[in-house]
């Protein structure tokens, strides 16, 4: 089988590892991919995740079986419908439904429909009604850019002012140009986040093991929002024994939704929760694995992720098929100094053959290249150290003592991915005594 991987970033250096590994896979090509994606099976290709035409024309002359898109904007621009139009498989969803996470005021349609809890929201594509509101609530609000806007049009206000800023940056300067023709307003929730994806065949969806990701920059979730600074599964707060409850509630509803508006849902539906005191609450909908989330999820898949995929495509995904090992899988993003704002590129990596030498351990490349055979950095996020563990606090120990092998200047990383599960887990084992 020949596949074709879609992006440049971590979460596309797990998923060509992964593929990797299946022995009916003969090829990966990765478009544009980094320097972790090329060597063995794989070889990157200079087209541009967001160029469909391109895209196509490479599937069509390499002759492609499976085309794995890692990015939602390939997803929303309609990688899959253009695929289709030449018999090629797609693991992914049409750009109709890529719209759940295209746009939230979609997706909070969607969820009303389907009947899935979520944050109360009003929508509006009028400043001035906006900002009506904003007066009226006089309480925290969430206020959300409609559109894609690379997660950061998102901003918890605690007050008036700071939601009436939020609202003329998004509507009226068009900080995130298109993506701010309409705003969510939305009810400030408060708990725990945690992630629960899906391996989704149209009809049927397939949990994988709960993860839960460290968006903010620096320790104790301080600092700017990134895409992502570690992640670990499983997550204590979503236990393996309550995945299927959580699917029923947050997922599945919403696949036969798709499906009965005659666009059923293939790739991953990816539910972003907040377990509130009133119970779990859908923050959002990714269409896409996450990215760092995929890292530690892929290093746990003992199954055929090509098979898989393809049951998905055709439609007769097995549960079956979709097996994890018992162990804890951590990673821990390495940052160059300035992410999420501005940063150098560049940077010598080095280190990496003694930390992926470490049994169970993988640096994943995120921004990286190779510029004579050596790595350097390319992006904000360089790297996902990820390690397996019989636990949590193992596959933390093990993942800061391979991330403490690498080298690489102007860096930074966090220093307390997993505390937040090792705390409930401490605080279950004293519930339970
Ligand atoms: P989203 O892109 O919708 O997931 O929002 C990004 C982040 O903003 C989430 O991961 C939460 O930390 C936060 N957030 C989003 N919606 C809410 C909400 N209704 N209440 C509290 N925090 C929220
Ligand atoms: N890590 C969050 C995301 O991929 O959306």
């Amino acid at each position: 089988m020949r596949i074709l991987v879609i992006g440049s970033g971590g979460r596309e250096h797990a998923l060509v590892w992964k593929l990797g590994q299946s022995p009916q896979v003969d090829a990966i090509l990765v478009a544009p991919g980094n320097g972790g994606t090329e060597g063995g099976k794989a070889k990157n290709v200079a087209v541009a995740a967001d160029d469909i035409k391109g895209l196509v024309a490479l599937a069509k002359s390499e002759r492609i079986d499976l085309v794995v898109p890692g990015p939602e904007l390939p997803l929303t621009l309609g990688i899959t419908d253009a695929m289709h139009g030449e018999n090629i498989p797609c693991f992914g969803p049409d750009a109709w439904a890529a719209q759940l996470e295209g746009s939230k005021a979609f997706a909070k349609d969607v969820m009303k429909r389907s009947g899935v809890p979520t944050a109360a929201c009003a929508v509006f594509s009028d400043q001035a009604e906006a900002e009506a509101y904003v007066r009226e609530k006089a309480g925290p609000l969430v206020v959300k850019a409609d559109g894609l806007a690379a997660g950061k049009g998102v901003v918890v206000a605690k007050g008036i002012d700071e939601a009436l800023t939020a609202v003329r940056e998004i509507m009226g300067d068009k900080a995130f140009g298109k993506a701010g023709d309409r705003v969510l307003l939305e009810e400030c929730l408060i708990g725990e986040e945690v992630s629960l994806l899906c391996l989704c065949d149209g009809t049927h969806a397939v949990p994988l093991p709960s993860a839960q990701d460290h968006k903010a920059a620096l320790d104790g979730d301080r600092g700017p929002n990134t895409g992502g600074m570690g992640a670990y599964s499983p997550a204590p707060i979503l236990p393996d024994e309550r995945l299927e409850e959580m699917t029923d509630l947050t997922v599945r509803p919403v696949l036969r939704l798709m499906a009965d508006s005659g666009h059923p849902f293939v790739g991953v539906l990816y539910a972003g929760l907040m377990m509130t005191e009133k119970g779990p609450r859908v923050l959002e909908y990714n269409v896409r694995f996450g990215d760092p989330e995929c890292q530690p999820l892929l290093s746990r898949l003992e199954g055929d992720l090509a098979q898989i995929m393809l049951d998905c495509v055709k439609g007769g995904l097995q549960p079956s098929a979709v097996r994890c090992t018992r162990e804890t899988a951590l990673g821990i993003v390495l940052a160059a100094e300035g992410y999420p704002g501005t940063y150098k590129k560049g940077l010598p990596i080095s280190g990496l053959e003694k930390a992926n030498s470490l049994p169970g351990v993988t640096a994943f490349h995120s921004g990286t290249k190779l510029t004579g055979g050596k790595p350097v950095s390319n992006g904000g996020r360089v790297l996902c150290v990820t390690a397996l563990g019989q636990d949590l606090a193992q596959a933390q120990k093990k993942a800061y003592e391979a991330m403490r092998l690498i080298d690489m200047p102007d860096s930074y990383y966090r220093h307390d991915i997993g505390e937040k599960g090792i705390r409930r887990l401490a605080a279950m084992r004293k519930k339970g005594k």
